[in-house]
């Protein structure tokens, strides 16, 4: 599932953070990638290991978890600490799959990737090109979101960012391994959650509601990894 998920950050929340980026260590954003990406990518990237890279991560993920659509999408089991990137002068990163396996920071724990997202932190007008390009089943999908604005894609996915061909696409990157590993069976107990949400606020609670939300929590149940 490829899906938007609005105002992740208000106006305010993402001008305060582009003010403290701007700050910021920036290096090649090779340095987050392995072979084959290295030969596509072209970027920078906030260094990680800086102690502002880990302060504004640290943000970031806070505010992922508190918003409800994105935990009832990606159903996190971990989300790793996002990176930061800008692309301009023509930066690119051309088609690849990102990598199955990364590391937590601290823990060096092992996370696998399900799901690839991307918190978009330039408007779209302030440049030009930078589209995130995901291709599926369906075609080539363009995303290019409003900053604040957060897109969710498989992390199974062929994926690219067009070239910046003037201005500045300033965006947060990340990953999460989910508790449902599947995209299929994530879909469908986020669709169904969304259902039950919106039945509820339209009819209010019913014995037919309470069924339901017990069939989502069964099929959760079934399908989750804790
Ligand atoms: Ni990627």
């Amino acid at each position: 599932m490829l899906l938007h998920i609005p105002q992740v950050l208000s106006a305010d929340e993402v001008a305060t953070l582009r003010a403290r980026l701007a700050t910021g260590p920036w290096v090649d954003g090779r340095a987050t990638v392995g072979a084959q990406g290295a030969q596509v990518k072209r970027n920078r990237q906030l260094d990680a290991a800086s102690p502002l890279a880990r302060e504004l991560s640290a943000q970031v993920s806070a505010a992922l978890w508190r918003h409800p659509r994105f935990v009832s999408a990606a159903l996190p089991r971990q989300v790793l600490p996002p990176f930061f990137n800008r692309y301009a002068g023509g930066e690119q990163y051309g088609e690849h799959v990102d990598g199955a396996i990364r590391f937590l920071p601290d823990s060096g724990q092992p996370l696998r990737t399900d799901i690839s997202a991307t918190l978009f932190l330039a408007e779209p007008e302030s440049y030009e090109g930078g589209d995130l390009v995901v291709r599926d089943t369906y075609g080539e999908h363009l995303v290019k979101l409003p900053a604040g604005d957060l897109v969710l894609y498989p992390s199974t996915s062929l994926h690219r960012v067009e070239p910046v061909t003037a201005g500045e696409r300033v965006c947060a990157f990340l990953w999460v391994q989910s508790m449902v590993r599947d995209d299929g069976q994530r879909t469908q107990l986020h669709e169904l959650d969304q259902a039950i949400q919106a039945l509820r606020a339209r009819v209010g609670d019913s014995a037919e509601l309470v069924s339901l939300t017990g069939v989502y929590h069964n099929l959760l149940r079934r399908w989750a990894e804790v």
